[in-house]
């Protein structure tokens, strides 16, 4: 790890006023979930068709399966690792004001952190493409293929972010606020290719905040906007940010 780049990090973080936190597969990499690009990633395996809004309302039987296999069947066992807990630590002493996640795994919370703008949605809920009511995944009967509402008999899809849907409106507002106003901007695990959450981090550069980007090899943003590049897995890199802030 670059000691130097480190040290500037440091400086940074610890002198922010506004640092938000802009997360992609890379984080979760090392709580053993599939990243969705690179080797062995997620569309490897799958055709990214399975996720576009037209092929699931058309094929429901024939997406649900996979959507269970590469989603529901690895989330519930994941747990967070250090990279989630120390964002987790650095909301809880007000030094974190949000995260932005891309994730839909849930792993930010179950670390601890409060204020996770999930702008992918998430895997916690089902929503009925009928009725539209929302129920929880232990709720519904994942047995099942497609997996219908309980309480209308409909097609239920996971309450995550599908190709060809739009953005939540509250993530898109709270996410764009968090980015407009932060002077440090964390971009962590994410190879910044898929729009409009790839815009964020160009906004905050815009808006004259210093851009700090963790990932294991360069990405989409790290010739054109990152000033300090940690290169690393999320977890060392982040640990050994906490170790120098606490000694500070
Ligand atoms: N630590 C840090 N970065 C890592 C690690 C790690 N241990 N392992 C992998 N990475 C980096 C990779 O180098 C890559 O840049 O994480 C990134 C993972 O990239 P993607 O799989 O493309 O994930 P992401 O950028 O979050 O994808 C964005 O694409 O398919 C859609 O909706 C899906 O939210 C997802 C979006």
């Amino acid at each position: 790890m670059d000691k130097k780049a480190i040290e500037k990090a440091v400086e940074k973080i610890k002198k922010s006023s506004h640092l938000t936190a802009f997360t992609g597969a890379g984080i979760s990499a090392e709580s053993n979930i599939p990243t969705f690009r690179g080797k062995g990633g997620i569309w490897d395996k799958y055709d990214p068709i399975i996720l576009d809004i037209d092929y699931f309302k058309q094929n429901p039987e024939k997406a649900w399966p996979h959507i269970k296999d590469m989603f529901y069947n690895v989330i519930d066992k994941a747990r967070p690792n250090p990279a989630h807990y120390v964002l987790a630590d650095w909301e809880k002493e007000g030094l974190l004001k949000a995260i932005i996640t891309q994730n839909i795994d849930n792993l930010h919370q179950k670390a601890g952190n409060k204020n996770v703008i999930e702008f992918h949605g998430n895997t916690r809920d089902l929503v009925c493409m009928d009725c539209g009511r929302i129920t929880p995944v232990q709720q519904a009967d994942m047995s099942k293929n497609p997996v219908i509402c309980p309480h209308c008999g409909g097609l239920l899809k996971p309450d995550f972010v599908f190709f060809g849907e739009p953005i939540p409106e509250k993530a898109m507002k709270e996410s764009i606020f968090h980015t407009q106003n932060a002077d440090v901007y964390l971009v962590i695990g994410t190879t910044g290719i898929i729009m409009p959450a790839s815009i964020l981090p160009y906004q905050a550069k815009q808006n004259g905040a210093t851009i700090i980007e963790i990932n294991v090899t360069p990405s989409e943003y790290t010739s054109k906007l990152t000033d300090i590049f940690l290169q690393g897995k999320a977890s060392e890199v982040l640990s050994e940010l906490n170790r120098q802030l606490l000694r500070n």
